[in-house]
C-alpha cells in the first residue's frame, strides 16, 4: 500500500503526461455497470460506500490525487479487496474516460 501511494506521489509529478485520454467514456459506463457495479456505486448520484466498503466511483473522481495514471496504475496493480479484474488496455482506458468524466 506504502508503495502504491508513493508510485501515485511520484507519478502525480508527471502531470502533462495525464492529459491524453483516449478511452470512450460511454463505453466505459458500460462497462463499469456490467463489471464494477457489483461492488462500487458508478453513478454520479449514487453517493457513499458501496457495498464491501468499495468507494463510490463519484467519491474516486472527487479526489484531486485521481488521475488517469493513477487509475491506470491502480488497475494495474494486485489489491487485497478486489479481485484482479482482467480488463484490456482499451478497457483500461473507456474505463478511464468514464471515471474522469465524473469530475
Ligand atoms: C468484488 C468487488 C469489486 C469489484 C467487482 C470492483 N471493485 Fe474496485 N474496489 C473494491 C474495494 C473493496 C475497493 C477498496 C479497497 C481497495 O482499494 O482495494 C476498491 C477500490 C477501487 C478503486 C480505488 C479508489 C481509491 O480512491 O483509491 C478504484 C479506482 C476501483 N476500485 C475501480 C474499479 C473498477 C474500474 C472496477 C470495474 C472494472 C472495479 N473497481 C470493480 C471492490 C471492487
Amino acid at each position: 500500500m506504502i508503495r502504491f501511494a508513493l508510485i501515485i506521489v511520484l507519478l502525480g509529478a508527471l502531470p502533462a503526461l495525464a492529459q491524453a485520454l483516449p478511452g470512450d467514456r460511454y463505453a466505459g459506463h458500460t462497462l463499469a455497470r456490467d463489471v464494477c457495479a457489483a461492488c462500487h456505486f458508478i453513478e454520479s448520484e449514487d453517493m457513499g460506500d458501496s457495498w464491501a466498503d468499495a468507494p463510490a466511483f463519484q467519491d474516486v473522481a472527487d479526489d484531486p490525487a485521481i488521475t488517469a495514471i493513477s487509475l491506470r496504475v491502480f488497475l494495474g496493480t494486485w489489491h487485497q479487496n478486489m479481485p484482479n479484474l482482467m480488463l484490456s488496455e482499451a478497457e483500461t482506458d473507456d474505463i478511464i474516460a468514464f471515471i474522469l468524466s465524473l469530475k
